[in-house]
């Protein structure tokens, strides 16, 4: 039995932590129907990325790119010891994916350009026909269905040829990129008007260059990944302007960048020290980014410069481990977007890394000055990383419009959003994922005043998750790994999206979820 000052201390913690619960803004289960609708000229979409789904690796001339050589080279990088060689195979089966996505009813697919599949090489000297006609067939039938296409010209699969270059670290790829995207614009731009340059160059930079997660890292931990950082900002910047001015005037497209970021929840919201790391973390992960395309000043945060320059002086640089744009640079990089494309996930808590030991060892992490680890209530996904906390997806979206006015005058749009199971067709937990993510949605347009003008759930279908290979899925369709033909069955999200999308209006009851159903997401706050 439990002691009566024992139970006065648990009494005290079960207050404190519902006390931080409130704070924190979790409330209880929803059902019924939303109150609040989606607005009229709100677009739904779905996404996918070439490399994810599309297999036929060495099909139709298309060049081999970092992911196909590293895994063919090295296949113990994933942890299923898997590949991309055939996928979900869609460079056979995109008309099944197009059926797909007509029966869920959006009306935009967000999904890329495999850059070796139009350029084998990576170089414009050499154009893969047959890879054209592939991306170009693909337009035209998902125009015929009424759907818009939303094209990503790098998602993570840079050419085999440039690694040895150094990938983004080079600044010559910077031109490579550009070369690239000009023969994407030429070849496309007539179907597609809304293009994104770089997906996730945060995570690209950080998984490739820091964590060493993704193939082609060489190995100088804090330093390369701000030249990578420096040079995907500078590539994006070069491909804007050169839309702008080559392209814009007669195909009237639009251009952004996909960037990402999980809601840094202050650990103790009371205590402003805590506050300022939620701040910190966000400046380091995607105001790093956002501020010199999306601020009125441009540039890097001020506070992401200072911390930087401070950390590499007491390491005993003689220059800073973040690179200074050019005037130009900065110029060019200012107002360089049409619209936010925003990733979000999941949620962390954060609080200050104790100041004694963390400046000693160079790395990204270190340089942020953030602590991470989550809250004991929230429910966790399939990945390790995902713990689910639908407000801080509103809290971020608020933290975005009151950090960067010009989101009054351009829309942002969720271009990625999904949860992470172990796979099968009744995804219960993957449907509440969204009723809840997507509830969010409404509350910060309507209540906040936010300019969220579309969502893009992700995944269409089960893919190829980077290094975790096939053995964690997020598709709204089941894909079967084993059949030749990849068979894709929809799963309960699917029909649940399908239905939100058709009425506008989340309905919390139209799965109903069977009462002894034994699982471990719990329905969460509102
Ligand atoms: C972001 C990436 O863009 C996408 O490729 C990946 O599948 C999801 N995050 C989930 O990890």
């Amino acid at each position: 039995m439990w002691s009566s000052s024992a139970v006065a201390r648990n009494t005290a913690v079960l207050l404190t932590i519902s006390l931080l619960q409130l704070a924190r803004g979790i409330s209880i289960v929803k059902s019924g129907v939303s109150n609040y609708s989606f607005p009229d000229d709100f677009i739904f979409g779905v996404g996918t990325a070439a490399f994810q789904i599309e297999g036929g690796w060495n099909e139709g001339g298309k060049g081999e790119n970092m992911w196909d050589t590293k895994l063919h080279s090295e296949p113990t990088i994933t942890v299923d010891h898997s590949n991309g060689d055939v996928s979900a195979d869609s460079y056979h089966h995109y008309m099944d994916d197009i059926e797909m996505i007509k029966k869920l009813g959006v009306q935009a697919y967000r999904m890329s350009i495999s850059w070796t599949r139009i350029l084998p090489n990576g170089t414009d000297n050499n154009i893969n026909q047959e890879g054209v006609k592939y991306y170009r067939t693909i337009f035209e039938e998902l125009l015929k269905a009424n759907i818009t296409p939303v094209v990503t010209l790098y998602h993570w699969d840079m050419p085999t040829p440039f690694i040895a270059l150094g990938g983004w670290i080079n600044a010559k790829v910077i031109d490579y990129f550009e070369d690239y995207a000009r023969v994407a614009f030429r070849l496309y731009g007539d179907l597609v008007k809304m293009w994104l340059t770089i997906n996730e160059p945060n995570e690209n930079c950080k998984n490739t260059y820091e964590y060493y997660k993704l193939p082609a890292a060489v190995k100088l931990q804090g330093v390369e990944i701000y030249i990578c950082t420096h040079n995907s900002l500078r590539a994006h910047a070069r491909v804007y302007r050169m839309y702008e001015k080559e392209f814009k005037p007669d195909q009237q497209g639009k251009v952004s960048i996909v960037l990402e970021s999980a809601w840094p929840e202050p650990n103790d919201p009371n205590k402003p020290e805590d506050v300022e790391a939620s701040e910190n973390y966000l400046q380091m992960q995607i105001g790093m980014f956002a501020h010199p395309i999306f601020s009125e000043e441009g540039d890097y945060p001020r506070v992401v410069r200072e911390k930087i320059n401070n950390m590499s002086r007491l390491q005993g640089f003689a220059r800073s481990r973040l690179p200074y744009f050019t005037d130009e640079e900065v110029t060019a990089l200012r107002g360089s977007a049409d619209f936010f494309a925003l990733n979000h996930y999941s949620s962390m808590t954060v609080s200050p890394l104790k100041e004694d030991y963390y400046w000693k060892d160079l790395s990204y992490y270190n340089d942020t000055g953030v602590h991470i680890q989550v809250d004991p209530f929230w429910t966790r996904s399939a990945a390790f990383w995902q713990y689910i906390y639908p407000p801080g997806f509103r809290k971020l979206i608020n933290w975005l419009q009151n950090n960067y006015k010009i989101l009054r005058e351009i829309p942002i749009f969720i271009t990625e959003n999904g949860y992470i199971d172990l796979g099968g067709t009744e995804d219960y937990e993957r449907v509440d994922y969204y009723n809840d993510y997507l509830y969010q949605l409404p509350l910060a347009i309507h209540e906040d005043g936010c300019n969220v003008k579309g969502y893009f759930a992700w995944s269409l279908m089960d893919h190829f998750e980077w290094r975790d290979g096939y053995t964690i899925k997020f598709g709204l369709y089941s894909v079967d790994f084993n059949s030749p033909n990849r068979t894709r069955t929809p799963k309960l999200s699917a029909y649940n999206y399908a239905n939100i999308v058709r009425t506008r209006r989340i309905d919390f009851d139209y799965i109903k979820r069977p009462e002894n159903l034994n699982t471990t997401t719990s329905k969460l706050a509102k």
